[in-house]
C-alpha cells in the first residue's frame, strides 16, 4: 500500500503535467481497444453538452438550463442587463443554469475582488475550497502568492482579480469547457463593464478559455495575445502566466512567472504615443 507521501508526489506529478499541456497518457504496449471493447460491456456515452440539473430552490432567479446553449442564453440575457459590476455579481449570484453550483460548491458564487474600473484584470481558472468559504477569488495560499507577486510588480491596486467560473468545481478539478462556456457571458460583462486596458490569465485553464487556443501553459506564457469578446466588440492585449498553485508546487518556475509579469507591467506603464 503506497504512502500517503507517494500519492503527494504522483499528485504533483499529474499537475505539473497537466498544466504544461500532457493531455493524454500512452501505455508502452499498444492496446487492441477493438479486441478490449468485445468484452467490456458497452457503456452508454454521457452527452459532453449535458448539464446538471439543478434542485428547484426556493425564490430563484433563473430555472435550471435544459442545456449548455440554453444556459449561455440565460446567461447572456442577465449579463447585458446587468449595469454596474454590484447588479452583475447579483445576477451571476441567482443563476443556476451552471452545474457547478449543485456539484458541491457551497450556493455562494465566487465573484470577484480588487478595484472597480482596474486598468488589469486577472483571471484564473476557478474557485478553490477557501474562495468558496469566503466568496471571494484568490484568497487561498495561491491567492496570497498571486497578492505578493501583484505587489511586488507595482500592482496591487490596479487589479479586478476573477475566474473563468464563479463556483467551485468539485475536488478542485479543472472547469469543463461548457461550465466556462456558461460562466462566459457574466465574464465578458465584467471586461465590458471594468474596462480594463489589459489582461492577465493565469493558468492553462484560463489562457485556453479566453483566447481559444490548444497549447499547454508552457508555450503561451509571456506571449501577447488579442483577447476579443464573443461579439467582437472589444479587443484587448492579454498575457498568459503561469498559475500560483502551479508555483507553489514547482517553486523553481517563479522566475518565469515573474519575467511574464515584468514584460507585462512594462506594457501597461509605458507612456502612450500621441496620435
Ligand atoms: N485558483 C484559481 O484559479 N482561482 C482562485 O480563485 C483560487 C485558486
Amino acid at each position: 500500500m503506497p504512502d500517503a507521501s507517494t500519492y503527494a508526489v504522483a499528485e504533483s506529478l499529474l499537475a505539473f503535467w497537466a498544466e504544461a499541456g500532457v493531455d493524454a497518457v500512452l501505455l508502452d504496449e499498444p492496446l487492441d481497444r477493438i479486441e478490449a471493447g468485445k468484452i467490456l460491456p458497452p457503456r452508454p456515452a454521457p452527452s459532453p453538452l449535458a448539464v446538471a440539473t439543478p434542485p428547484p430552490r426556493p425564490g430563484s432567479v433563473v430555472a435550471a438550463a435544459p442545456d449548455v446553449s440554453a444556459a449561455v442564453a440565460q446567461a447572456q440575457a442577465l449579463a447585458a442587463a446587468a449595469h454596474d459590476m454590484e447588479a452583475l455579481a447579483a445576477a451571476i449570484a441567482g443563476f443556476e443554469g451552471c452545474g457547478l453550483r449543485f456539484e458541491g460548491a457551497s450556493t455562494k458564487a465566487v465573484c470577484w475582488r480588487g478595484l472597480q474600473g482596474a486598468p488589469v484584470m486577472v483571471i484564473g481558472e476557478g474557485p478553490g475550497a477557501e474562495e468558496d468559504q469566503q466568496g471571494l477569488p484568490f484568497v487561498g495560499r495561491a491567492g496570497k502568492l498571486l497578492d505578493k507577486m501583484l505587489a511586488a510588480a507595482g500592482l496591487s491596486d490596479r487589479v479586478l482579480i476573477t475566474n473563468t467560473v464563479f463556483w467551485r468545481p468539485p475536488g478542485n478539478r479543472t472547469p469543463a469547457p461548457h461550465e466556462q462556456a456558461i460562466c462566459q457571458p457574466f465574464l465578458e460583462r465584467a471586461i465590458q463593464l471594468t474596462a480594463p486596458k489589459m489582461l492577465l490569465l493565469a493558468g492553462g485553464a484560463s489562457a485556453k478559455s479566453l483566447l481559444k487556443k490548444d497549447e499547454g501553459i508552457l508555450s503561451l506564457r509571456g506571449r501577447w495575445f488579442e483577447w476579443r469578446s464573443s461579439d467582437g466588440a472589444i479587443e484587448l492585449p492579454a498575457m498568459p502566466t503561469l498559475h500560483p498553485a502551479f508555483l507553489l508546487r514547482q517553486p523553481g518556475a517563479k522566475k518565469r512567472a515573474w519575467s511574464d509579469l515584468l514584460t507585462f507591467t512594462e506594457r501597461l506603464d509605458r507612456p502612450e504615443r500621441p496620435a
